[in-house]
């Protein structure tokens, strides 16, 4: 295994690559990279991985995300040997991604319009920092150890600091996380004071403290731990792995996810893309990108909004000249990403190249739905028992207006991801004490 993986532009015709211990985010070129890997992992691993989620008291069998370890074996190390995991790969002890599988939810279903037996949603709120972030945060921090860095740093809507912070603090090093001020649910800014982290309040949204933090983390040496970074990519990739897992490597027909930075949309893409190629699945899902009304930069660019001009990664050749010119009218126009769904209230997607790509592997779709809509998504869920957040309820209702539209088919096996828990206390407050809402259940005096 040593020497078989490294890091490459994710452009076809660009032959950058650098050694897996290189720390900028970025090629000379500007290029996002990927994480790849020599080595083509045998499918019989697929037995490997269901015997370890008897733990044998190993905390990198427990752990959701290293249990696949094989398949993001950046570290290039001997993954049976619990000494030298114990060594490389960071984890809160085995606790990340081991409580996410996919659930059947039948009010979710009932009010989808979809059978019960066709529906998973899979709650990764249930991560020890509340979401999806730790199976990204647990191998990005692991390279980070590798690289020797001594503070993390990232923007966030909330979410991403307070992992980056609790993993910050489990290992003893700084961290620095960029918040756009008074603009973050306040369980989520709380959970970064808690683990200690050192908050830097931004004046603008969320695409003005990604900079901010970039600039910082070249100029102050601080290592970046947002979705740019290729290896949260890689940890990320294990939420389609529990998936496709639990439905014993059974494809199904979509995975849908609320739409933000696009960092899950890439790191699904790539899962499904290496998967494909290793030939562990014969069929390949379709991704669905929900992204809220009111911050909707890749729906408006895939679906021709704008300038008419369907924007598609081309085979490796999309029109990046769009884009720019899309921002500049954001800006020129004075449209700033606004939504209740504070978590997804992103303009300028990040990983938005990735997203594409992945979008084109999967001939998959994106569209949008509004506040309204994602309040009853959240609310639904929680009528099943289950706790998700306003974004995550996006999920809910865009496979229900995917549905409605059509484009998925009433007998379509799909998985939506509900992708953090309720953070903002007052929203299911407010919601059910409106009895106009349509799960709304107000409180009696
Ligand atoms: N859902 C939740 C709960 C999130 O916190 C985020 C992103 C997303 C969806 C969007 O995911 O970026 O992969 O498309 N939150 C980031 C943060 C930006 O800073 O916590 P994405």
């Amino acid at each position: 295994m040593q020497g078989d993986a490294y890091l490459k532009s994710i452009f076809p015709d660009s032959d950058l690559e650098y050694s897996i211990e290189n720390t900028d985010v970025l090629s000379e070129k500007g290029h996002m990279l990927d994480v790849k890997y020599k080595n083509r992992p045998s499918d019989k691993l697929k037995e490997v991985f269901s015997q370890r989620r008897n733990p044998q008291g190993s905390i990198f069998n427990e752990s959701g995300v290293w249990r696949f370890r094989e398949l993001l074996n950046f570290c290039q190390i001997d993954t049976e040997n619990l000494e030298e995991c114990s060594k490389y790969l960071v984890s809160l002890d085995g606790a990340e991604g081991r409580q996410s599988k996919p659930y059947h939810m039948s009010k979710a279903a009932e009010f989808i319009g979809i059978s019960n037996d066709n529906l998973w949603l899979q709650p990764e709120g249930y991560n020890p920092s509340g979401s999806f972030k730790d199976n990204g945060m647990t191998t990005a921090v692991t390279h980070a150890k590798m690289v020797g860095a001594t503070k993390i740093v990232c923007a966030s809507t909330g979410n991403t600091s307070a992992s980056a912070g609790m993993f910050a603090a489990n290992e003893g090093i700084n961290c620095d996380v960029y918040i756009p001020a008074g603009q973050i649910a306040p369980g989520k800014l709380s959970q970064a004071y808690q683990f200690g982290a050192q908050i830097v309040e931004v004046d603008g949204n969320f695409d003005d403290a990604l900079k901010q933090s970039l600039d910082d983390a070249k100029n102050h040496n601080g290592y970046t731990v947002n979705s740019v970074n290729p290896f949260r990519i890689e940890g990320q990739k294990t939420i389609p792995f529990r998936a496709l897992e639990y439905l014993e490597w059974e494809v199904p027909d979509w995975i849908v996810y609320p739409g933000g930075a696009l960092g899950n949309t890439s790191s699904c893409g790539k899962a499904l893309m290496e998967l494909y190629e290793w030939g562990w699945i014969k069929k390949i899902p379709r991704i669905a990108v929900i992204n809220s009304e009111g911050a909707s930069t890749l729906s408006d660019l895939y679906n021709g909004k704008f300038e008419g001009e369907e924007l598609r990664w081309n085979k490796g050749k999309p029109n990046a000249e769009l884009i720019t010119r899309y921002y500049d009218h954001l800006d020129n126009q004075g449209i700033r990403p606004k939504t209740k769904a504070t978590a997804i209230q992103i303009g300028r997607p990040a990983n938005i190249f990735k997203a594409l790509r992945a979008l084109e592997f999967t001939n998959g779709v994106s569209t949008t739905v509004s506040d309204s809509e994602m309040l009853d998504g959240m609310s639904v869920v929680g009528l099943n028992g289950f706790d998700c957040e306003m974004a995550s309820g996006a999920s809910v209702v865009g496979i229900k207006k995917l549905i409605n539209e059509g484009i998925i088919k009433k007998d379509d096996v799909v998985v939506g991801i509900l992708t953090g828990r309720q953070k903002d206390a007052m929203l299911p407050v407010d919601y059910h004490q409106n009895p106009q809402n349509r799960f709304a259940i107000p409180p009696k005096n």
